[in-house]
């Protein structure tokens, strides 16, 4: 079903965080709104939130939001125009030093975003993605086994979280007792606009700098035994030189760490999430998919992911004056791609509000548009969704939600913090 438009065009302002907490049918109207009608629209900067001091002042320059699927890939495609090193996950500007600590490769243009990118990607050898599958499993298996003896519970605490959590830190060899202070951590980073887990009235720079420094310091220690005693995690593999005689200093290491919490947690653990809920809406789905799960699987799991759209946007910086869908940009301009507007474009998506597990072809960009960013962890994602509804849909295929969603405020994270459900 199509979303009621409840917002007039002039009056939709995503700069105003107030706009992200509006209930998802409005906000989509409004997307919705864009796409017809001002597909690559200005907005001013936003404003502050209380508490957060920027290191970099606004140079009041604002924003152009892109809400087009042609429009987001073709910027995605041409890094040359579209450039990732001004910063891809934040509207603000912020230092060199900052962007790279806090993103890696993702803030990265080449050929340094392409040296770090050939060094992880050469550390996860076949026989580690094995291992890994099989971590996959045990792991799902026994989140499992814990919802059966519970009956009810919170599905986003006790499920959807725990699996990428474990698997990020197992996969890095961050001993289990760490694995807390891991999910405490990433929570602040990502969810650092909500309340929930930067109180109202803290520092949120701080906070956040704070949060890091503890992911830093977790795999400096790491970094500094695998150095001296490899093991078989990833972590062993970057810090030890692979066969070009590449490696990545501690530094890089860490920061590599942080962008993998935070990009390969938060973004599974809520494609999870809404899966559970949509199944709940939807049970002819959930019923076709229990039918023939292996069959389904694999267009199962895109639909999840294109619904979800658990990243919303990825900023890119044009590096000279420059024309996008027709609109002239001026150099330095700041672009937000909206993956989850694109996801819902009817130029693509036939029925695009249609949860529909047999979607094919899918062509959503909910792990990022095709050029150099594309998710380096899609695999991994595909996998942990696919093993966890398996375990899920083939041991209680009851479970269902028992409540509503309660989302994450934030304009760059589709999130559900809470999601109570019940096993029958
Ligand atoms: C459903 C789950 C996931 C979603 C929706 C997602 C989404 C995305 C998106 C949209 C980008 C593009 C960034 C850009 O173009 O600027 C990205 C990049 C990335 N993702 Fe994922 N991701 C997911 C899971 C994961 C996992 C499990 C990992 C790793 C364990 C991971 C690691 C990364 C990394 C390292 C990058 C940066 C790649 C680069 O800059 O070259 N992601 N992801």
């Amino acid at each position: 079903m199509n979303p009621n438009p409840v917002l007039a065009l002039d009056e939709i302002d995503l700069a105003d965080l107030a706009f992200w907490a509006r209930p998802l049918e409005e906000r989509e109207a409004a997307f919705e709104a864009l796409r017809r009608e001002r597909p690559i629209v200005h907005f001013e900067d936003p404003e502050p939130p209380p508490g957060v001091s920027f290191p970099v002042p606004l140079d009041g320059s604002g924003y152009w939001a892109v809400t087009r699927h042609a429009d987001i890939v073709e910027a995605s495609r041409d890094p040359e125009h579209f450039c990732s090193g001004q910063g891809a996950t934040s509207i603000f500007d912020m230092p060199t030093e900052f962007l790279e600590f806090f993103g890696s490769m993702i803030n990265l243009d080449d050929p340094r975003h392409a040296r770090l990118r050939r060094i992880v990607s050469a550390a996860v050898t076949p026989r580690m993605v094995k291992k890994i599958g099989d971590e996959v499993q045990r792991s799902a298996s026994l989140i499992v086994d814990d919802v059966i003896e519970k009956g009810k519970c919170d599905f986003v605490t006790d499920v959807a979280a725990k699996l990428p959590l474990r698997i990020i830190c197992n996969m890095m060899g961050v001993p289990e007792p760490d694995h807390d202070l891991v999910f405490r951590q990433s929570n602040v980073i990502l969810g650092a606009m909500d309340p929930e887990y930067v109180p109202e009235g803290a520092d949120v720079t701080m906070a956040l700098i704070a949060a890091a420094q503890e992911l830093t310091q977790l795999m400096e220690d790491l970094a500094r035994h695998r150095t001296e005693r490899p093991g078989d995690d990833v972590t062993s593999a970057l810090v030890t030189a692979n066969v070009d005689g590449e490696q990545l200093t501690h530094q890089e290491l860490a920061s590599f760490f942080i962008l993998l919490v935070v990009a390969g947690n938060e973004t599974t653990r809520n494609a999870i999430s809404h899966g559970m809920k949509l199944l709940t809406e939807c049970p002819d789905q959930r019923d076709a998919w229990v039918a023939d799960f292996e069959a389904m699987a694999p267009t199962a799991v895109e639909e999840i992911v294109r619904v979800a759209s658990p990243v919303i946007f990825m900023r890119r910086t044009a590096t000279e004056d420059v024309t996008l869908g027709g609109v002239r940009l001026p150099e330095g301009a700041k672009l937000l791609l909206f993956y989850w507007s694109a996801n819902r474009d009817v130029a693509v998506f036939d029925d695009p509000y249609r949860f529909d597990i047999r979607r094919d072809p899918n062509p959503h960009l909910g792990f990022g548009g095709p050029g150099p960013h594309f998710c380096l962890g899609a695999h991994l994602a595909r996998q942990e969704i696919t093993t966890m509804f398996r375990e899920l849909l083939g041991r209680v295929p009851g479970i269902h939600t028992t409540g509503d969603p309660e989302r994450l405020l934030s304009n760059f994270i589709n999130g559900i913090k809470h999601l109570p459900v019940a096993v029958a």
